[in-house]
């Protein structure tokens, strides 16, 4: 698969000292949701847009690229078809401009691997005119004079072009903000981390260090957590087990290696109909129905847990290979680097309360994601309607609630789970809620936003 280079670009340059033209829309971070609404933004004429992301290029979890792994959402889940099917940007034209056609018809796969959908989403950002690579929003300020966002842009390490040295400022009516979800590593592992980050570290770097450890000859890894990631890095491991030598730990603090819901009418809840509804619920209800759901988004395919399941077999059928242990119920309380180097984590059983000291080489926090506050946007930082929980408040059309002088939107794309429900990371509700966002700039039905999307009636 051939993926397409992609040449940084520098944002605009004002010429002979001339303010480059207001825009209508501002996208902050270009990850697969932000690019859906520049690819949606791309098929809106006279409409002054552009999407900056401080990386040199589009790149989707590198550190998890397996090259078995799939997609969670069918292939229909891409930049564009839930709401423009016939955009040029959609998967299909993706595959069409690469002869893949009739492999891809023949091969009736709803789920395509994640590197083609990494790949196609690249294709898309090197040639969409709106994204601008290797430039870092650094600074988000409200021009009460001119009721407009004031971005300030900065050239990220190791940007190329004639503004390199300099940021610069572009005003905007709008900002969406798409800048993902942030690695979280429990505090315990903190210190440790820091001290040997080639050998304790998150599942995000898990491509990037697991190499290195078996360079290190390093016998013994833990894998802690059991969402997609945990699964995916502790297969990894098991995999290369018969090169490497170590034995493999497995522990998370959930009740079981449990698997994600796929069950139709379970899909139901990540739908915009269940997303409307959710959104008007009381906040407290929204905190309880969310951590009740969470087989809806953290969990295990169950594809996943079945090769885990044979490579286990197998190894058993190779007699003698070292050990596996995998411990449900057990959280990880404390972690701490011995005189010999090695690492000694402190559990705890759930049901039994037994603490126990592991002994380990290395450990994969694969222990998720949390919701960024970002930097920029501290100088607007008192104009933004929080909760009494520190999070954005949103609207059921993705928007921030701000003081009410604040004219200008502020969106947020994927900082909606505890406003929106289990629907806000999937890749399923991108092209909707970009569509959704682009008819409030615009102030008209651009898009024709589905209607019908699910089959019950959420709230009675
Ligand atoms: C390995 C993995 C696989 C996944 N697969 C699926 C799946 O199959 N289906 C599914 O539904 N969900 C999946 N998810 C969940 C989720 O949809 C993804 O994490 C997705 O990447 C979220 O997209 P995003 O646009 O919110 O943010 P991100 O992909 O995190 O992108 C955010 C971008 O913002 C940039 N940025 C941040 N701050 C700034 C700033 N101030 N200035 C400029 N740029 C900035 C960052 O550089 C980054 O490029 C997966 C998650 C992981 C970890
Ligand atoms: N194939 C794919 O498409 C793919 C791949 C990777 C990720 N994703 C998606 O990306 C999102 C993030 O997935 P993720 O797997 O990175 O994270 P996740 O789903 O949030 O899972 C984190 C896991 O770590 C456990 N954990 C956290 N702290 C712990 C501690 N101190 N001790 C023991 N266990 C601890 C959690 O237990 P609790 O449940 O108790 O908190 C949970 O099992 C999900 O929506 C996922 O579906 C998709």
């Amino acid at each position: 698969m051939s993926t397409t280079p992609h040449a940084p670009q520098a944002p605009h340059t004002p010429q002979d000292g001339a303010e480059p033209p207001v825009l209508d829309l501002a996208a902050v971070g270009i990850g697969p949701f932000n690019l859906s609404l520049t690819a949606l933004a791309d098929e809106v004429e006279d409409l002054a847009y552009a999407a900056y992301d401080r990386r040199p290029a589009y790149d989707w979890h590198p550190g998890l690229m397996f090259d078995w792994a799939k997609l969670q959402v069918g292939f229909l889940a891409d930049l564009v078809s839930l709401v423009r099917p016939t955009s040029r940007w959609s998967f299909l034209n993706y595959l069409a401009e690469h002869d893949r056609m009739y492999p891809f018809y023949i091969a009736e796969r709803f789920h395509v691997p994640r590197r083609e959908y990494a790949d196609y989403c690249a294709w898309a950002a090197a040639r969409l005119p709106g994204c601008h690579f290797g430039t870092d929003v650094t600074a988000v300020h409200w021009d009460a004079e001119r009721a407009l966002w004031r971005l300030t842009l900065t050239p990220a390490d190791g940007a190329a072009g004639p503004t390199a040295a300099h940021p610069t400022t572009r005003l905007a009516r709008n900002i969406a903000m798409g800048i993902g979800t942030e690695p979280h590593l429990p505090t315990a592992l903190a210190v440790p981390a820091a001290r040997t980050p080639d050998r304790v570290f998150h599942s995000g770097e898990h491509l990037h260090r697991v190499e290195g450890l078996r360079a290190q000859g390093v016998r013994d890894v833990t894998v802690v957590g059991s969402g997609q990631s945990g699964a995916e890095v502790f297969l990894d491991l098991l995999r290369r087990q018969r090169d490497a030598g170590w034995s493999l730990t497995w522990l998370t603090r959930s009740w079981g290696f449990a698997p994600l819901d796929y069950s139709k009418l379970v899909l139901e809840y990540t739908t915009p109909a269940y997303m409307r509804y959710f959104n008007g619920l009381d906040p407290a209800v929204r905190d309880r129905l969310i951590a009740s759901q969470w087989q809806l988004y953290k969990g295990i395919d169950t594809e996943t847990i079945d090769l885990i399941h044979a490579e286990l077999y197998d190894h058993l059928l190779d007699g003698d290979r070292p050990p596996v242990t995998l411990l449900p119920g057990t959280a990880l309380l404390g972690a701490r680097t011995a005189d010999d180097g090695t690492i000694r984590l402190t559990t705890s059983h759930a049901d039994t309360g037994a603490e126990r000291e592991l002994a380990t080489g290395a450990v994969v926090a694969a222990t998720g994601y949390a919701a960024r506050r970002p930097a920029c946007l501290d100088p607007v930082e008192k104009l933004i309607a929080w909760d009494g929980q520190g999070r954005y408040d949103i609207d059921a059309g993705h928007r921030v609630r701000t003081v009410p002088e604040v004219t200008g939107g502020l969106f947020v794309q994927n900082a909606e789970l505890h406003t929106h429900g289990a629907a806000a990371p999937d890749l399923g509700i991108g092209a909707y809620r970009g569509a959704t966002v682009l008819n409030a700039v615009t102030g008209r039905q651009v898009f024709r936003t589905p209607e019908r999307t699910a089959f019950q009636t959420f709230g009675g």
